[in-house]
C-alpha cells in the first residue's frame, strides 16, 4: 500500500464502482438461502467498497473469510426478493486476492457454498479453498499449515453471528507477520499483521449477556463466553464491577487489539438502514495507514452514515 489518499484521491481511484450487486437468478439449491438484512446488505456494500481500493494497492495476497456463509443470500426490497452476492463471493470476485480460505462450520450451508462457488468464473474458482470447520480450530492450522504466502498481505474476515469467535484465534492471527510494505511519506510502516475486519455483535448480542437490570436478568450474565471472546476474566471484570453499560466492551474490545499491537483499529457502527437502529460493530484493525482511510471511505461511501467513532480511540492517521 501506498501513503495516505485524501478523498479526491480515493474517488479518482475508483474507476468504477459497481453498485448493482444484485442480480436476480432463480436456483433450487438457492431456495434455502439465508434472507440478509439491510444491515446485513450494508457491511456487505462496505466490504465490496474497501475491496475495490484494497485491490489496488495490495492485491495478491491472502484472504482468510472465516464465517463463510452460503456465498449468496436473498435481499427483499419494494416487493422483489433477489439473490445477492455474499462475503466470500464479493471476495473471490474482487480480484483481490490470489488465494482465498473459506470457512464454514455449518453442513447445509458450506454444500450452499461451494454450489456457489462452481458458478464462478474457473480463475476465481482455482484461487478458492473451502474447509467444512470451525474456525477457531482451522485458522491456527492453516497459519501453521505452510500453505500462507508470509510476504503478502494477508485479510482476514470475521463475520461471525453472535460471538463464535474466540480471542485466542485474532491472536493466533495477530501472530502471522505478512509482508513490509513499502515506504511511505510518513516513512516505513512496520511489517503487517494480517489485518482483520471484525464482526463485534453489540446490540445483538453483547448486550444479552450483560443485563441491565441484573436482579431481574441474573441468568443472562455469561462469564464463560465472555472469558472466551475477550481472552480472560482480568480483560473485562473492572467494567462489570463499575456496572458500566455494555457499550464499555467494544472500547475494551478495541484497546485489547491495541494492546496486541495492531497500529490502527477503527470500529464502525452498523445500522438498520430502515430504522436507524445500531446493530453491530464491525471492527478493522491493521497495521497500514491507508488501510484505515480506505476502510472510512468505504463506509463513507455506502450509506450516509456518518462513521461513528468511540472518543479516544483511533490514532491519528
Ligand atoms: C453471519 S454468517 C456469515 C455470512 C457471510 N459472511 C456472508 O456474507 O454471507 C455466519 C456464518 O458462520 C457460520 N459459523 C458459525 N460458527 C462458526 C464457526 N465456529 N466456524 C465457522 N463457521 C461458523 C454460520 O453457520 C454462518 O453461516
Amino acid at each position: 500500500m501506498n501513503n495516505l489518499f485524501s478523498d479526491e484521491v480515493l474517488d479518482a481511484l475508483v474507476v468504477e464502482i459497481n453498485s448493482g450487486r444484485s442480480i436476480s437468478r432463480p436456483k433450487d439449491a438457492l431456495s434455502e438461502a439465508r434472507e440478509f438484512h439491510g444491515w446485513t446488505l450494508n457491511k456487505l456494500e462496505v466490504f465490496d467498497l474497501y475491496l475495490k481500493l484494497y485491490r489496488i494497492v495490495a492485491g495478491n495476497g491472502t484472504c482468510i473469510d472465516a464465517f463463510a456463509g452460503t456465498g449468496r443470500g436473498l435481499s427483499t426490497g419494494n416487493g422483489e426478493t433477489v439473490h445477492v452476492d455474499g462475503s466470500s463471493l464479493i471476495a473471490a470476485k474482487s480480484g483481490a486476492f490470489s488465494n482465498l480460505h473459506l470457512i464454514e462450520r455449518d453442513n447445509a450451508s458450506f454444500q450452499l457454498l461451494n454450489i456457489e462457488i462452481m458458478s464462478l468464473k474457473p480463475s476465481q474458482q482455482s484461487k478458492i479453498q473451502t474447509y467444512n470447520d470451525d474456525c477457531n480450530l482451522k485458522i491456527p492450522d492453516l497459519l501453521q499449515g505452510g500453505k500462507l504466502d508470509p510476504s503478502k498481505p494477508c485479510f482476514a474476515f470475521l463475520d461471525q453471528e453472535s460471538t463464535q469467535l474466540d480471542w485466542a484465534t485474532i491472536e493466533a492471527l495477530a501472530g502471522w507477520k505478512t509482508y513490509e510494505p513499502p515506504p511511505t511519506e510518513r516513512g516505513r510502516p512496520k511489517a503487517c499483521k494480517t489485518e482483520l475486519w471484525i464482526l463485534f455483535n453489540t446490540y445483538q448480542a453483547i448486550t444479552r449477556l450483560w443485563p441491565t437490570d441484573r436482579q431481574k436478568y441474573p441468568e443472562a450474565f455469561s462469564p464463560q463466553t465472555l472469558d472466551r471472546i475477550f481472552g480472560g476474566r482480568e480483560v473485562w471484570w473492572d467494567l462489570w464491577q463499575d456496572e458500566r453499560s455494555f457499550s464499555a466492551l467494544v472500547e475494551r474490545y478495541c484497546d485489547r487489539l491495541y494492546e496486541i499491537g495492531y497500529q490502527y483499529v477503527l470500529p464502525q457502527l452498523i445500522r438498520d438502514p430502515g430504522t436507524g437502529r445500531p446493530q453491530y460493530h464491525m471492527i478493522h484493525a491493521t497495521d497500514h495507514p491507508s488501510a484505515i482511510s480506505f476502510m472510512r471511505w468505504a463506509k463513507r461511501s455506502s450509506d450516509g452514515y456518518e462513521n461513528q467513532q468511540l472518543l479516544g480511540m483511533e490514532t491519528s492517521t
